[in-house]
């Protein structure tokens, strides 16, 4: 007896097999002489169709009307052509084990319900054919973006998750707080003139960690670190930020991919960022076809020859100044006004990929300083740095890269202008005073990611248990 896993057509390779599926059902349909079973393992978006007649061991089990949609069930049977359309193989059930039953309250019935309300239901949502190919394709996703820095020669590099500096200077870190109870065994910790919080609780985290510590928000300057001495690395782990954004494209937890290259310049940089995001895209249309069959028809016609068309033509690459001019020649109105200067929101990249360039992936370089992050190389003009966004369709900004400032003197007056405090980034100033190289990275959003290739338009959507403002169940 084997396990059975894989698509509808790899069934047809295993007529006449005696097979196991533990799944969950998904419809049944009980008839006077014989009983139909939809059942999904979460292996594929098929599901086993299983056909139990009355001389099936566990029959009762079946009669009793308790086989509804949710239960978990252990059937046992011979893989045989199916006499339905739907299917090309089905099972004729020879034994059969109700595992677990489900109650006429299990909220994911046949009819069709919202992802809003699907979003109430995280627990049960995977159980979905829509969740589950989304979690499939995560899943492929993520072990395309392993397999890709490994085949580059890649070091996989664990950033800290907690930490005391800000990588982006934008405030936006979740603080760690230790606590313990105001009266208790655990007083004779080191509790110094800490604040009290409410509930009789005392506050040491500063104790614990000598300073104030926060979540990251980007591993990026960890990275650096490691890329001054292994060459080329990457990191591949959750980041906060806690942006008071209510939008499709923010989480206040995301997965981020930073590769870190040395010896390398903003060229560099842009040329790994196009060949990675291409590789991801053909290892899941070659990979996952049948969930990407699935989101073509259900969630977003076309979206095969929209990723076809990324994987194959060149990214359009254009400076931050060009698309200023761009934007302002446009015939539509934006909510935001441009000028040379200004941050480009979400509706500005939109036009830029999805009408000016129909579609194709566009870089954007060397925006102004001012609206970008301490580390990024200043050019030769003194106003712009080495940085570049990589905004796509439906999306938006999926990448955010720079080459990094090597140049000691550089750096630190960047800091003063910025206020910086010189002293706490004395180890980071440190790569540059001993062999310090060239290098550049990026960070990529991995469920903006998912969302570009599953045609989702929520983030929220596409990450187990979405963290947003108000919202932390489950
Ligand atoms: O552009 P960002 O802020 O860049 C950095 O953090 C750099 N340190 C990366 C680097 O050079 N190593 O963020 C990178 C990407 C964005 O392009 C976006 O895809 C994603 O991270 N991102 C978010 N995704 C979901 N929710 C949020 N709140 C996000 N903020 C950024
Ligand atoms: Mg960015």
């Amino acid at each position: 007896i084997v396990d059975v896993k894989g698509g509808p057509d790899e069934g047809l390779d295993r007529l006449g097999q005696k097979l196991v599926v533990k799944g969950w059902v998904r419809t049944s349909r009980v008839q006077s002489t014989v009983t139909f079973l939809e059942v999904n393992d979460g292996s594929c978006l098929s599901n086993m169709q299983c056909v139990i007649n009355p001389d099936a061991e566990g029959y009762d089990q079946v009669e009793s009307g308790l086989i509804t949609t949710g239960a978990s069930v252990w059937v046992e049977g011979v893989v045989v052509v199916s006499q339905g359309s739907k299917q090309k193989v089905e099972l004729n059930v020879a034994k059969f084990i109700m595992v677990g039953r489900s109650d006429s309250s299990f909220p994911i019935q046949k009819k069709r319900v919202t992802r809003e309300f699907l979003r109430t239901k995280a627990h049960l949502r995977p159980r979905t054919n829509t969740f589950g190919a989304v979690s499939r394709v995560r899943n492929a996703l993520a072990y395309a973006t392993h397999k890709f820095f490994q085949e580059n020669g890649f070091v996989w590099v664990s950033s800290p998750i907690i930490t005391a500096s800000d990588c982006e200077g934008a405030g936006e870190q979740f603080c760690v707080t230790t606590l313990i109870p105001s009266s208790g065994e655990s007083m004779d910790s080191p509790i110094g003139s800490v604040p009290k919080t409410a509930g009789g609780l005392i506050d040491w985290s500063q104790d614990f960690f000598g300073k104030p510590a926060f979540l990251t928000v980007s591993g990026q300057l960890n990275a650096e670190t490691y890329a001054s001495a292994l060459s080329d690395v990457y990191t591949f782990g959750p980041t906060f930020r806690a942006e008071n954004s209510n939008t499709s494209r923010h989480l206040a937890e995301f997965w981020m991919i930073e590769p870190e290259l040395a010896f390398a310049d903003l060229s560099d940089d842009m040329a790994c960022a196009t060949a990675y995001l291409q590789y991801l895209v053909k290892y899941v249309l070659e990979n996952c076809k049948e969930d990407m069959d699935f989101f073509n028809t259900w969630i977003e016609k076309g979206i095969i020859d929209r990723l076809s068309n990324v994987a194959e033509k060149d990214f359009v690459q254009l400076t931050y100044t060009d698309a200023i001019e761009l934007l302002l020649r446009a015939k539509k109105k934006f909510e935001f006004p441009v000028k040379w200067g200004c941050d480009l929101q979400s509706e500005h990249e939109r036009y830029i990929t999805e009408v000016a360039y129909a579609g194709s992936p566009v870089i954007i370089r060397d925006y102004p300083k001012e609206i970008k992050a301490f580390y990024m190389r200043q050019n030769e003009d003194g106003k712009t740095v080495a940085a570049m966004d990589l905004v796509v369709p439906r999306v938006g900004e999926l990448i955010g890269g720079s080459q990094r400032e090597e140049r000691l003197d550089y750096l630190d007056a960047r800091l003063d202008e910025l206020k910086l405090n010189k002293e706490s980034y004395w180890w980071y100033r440190d790569l540059r005073r001993f062999g310090s190289v060239p290098h550049a990275g990026f960070g990529l959003g991995f469920e903006r990611l998912v969302q570009f290739a599953t045609g989702i338009d929520n983030i929220r959507d596409v990450i187990p248990f979405p963290r947003t403002p108000g919202s932390a169940e489950f």
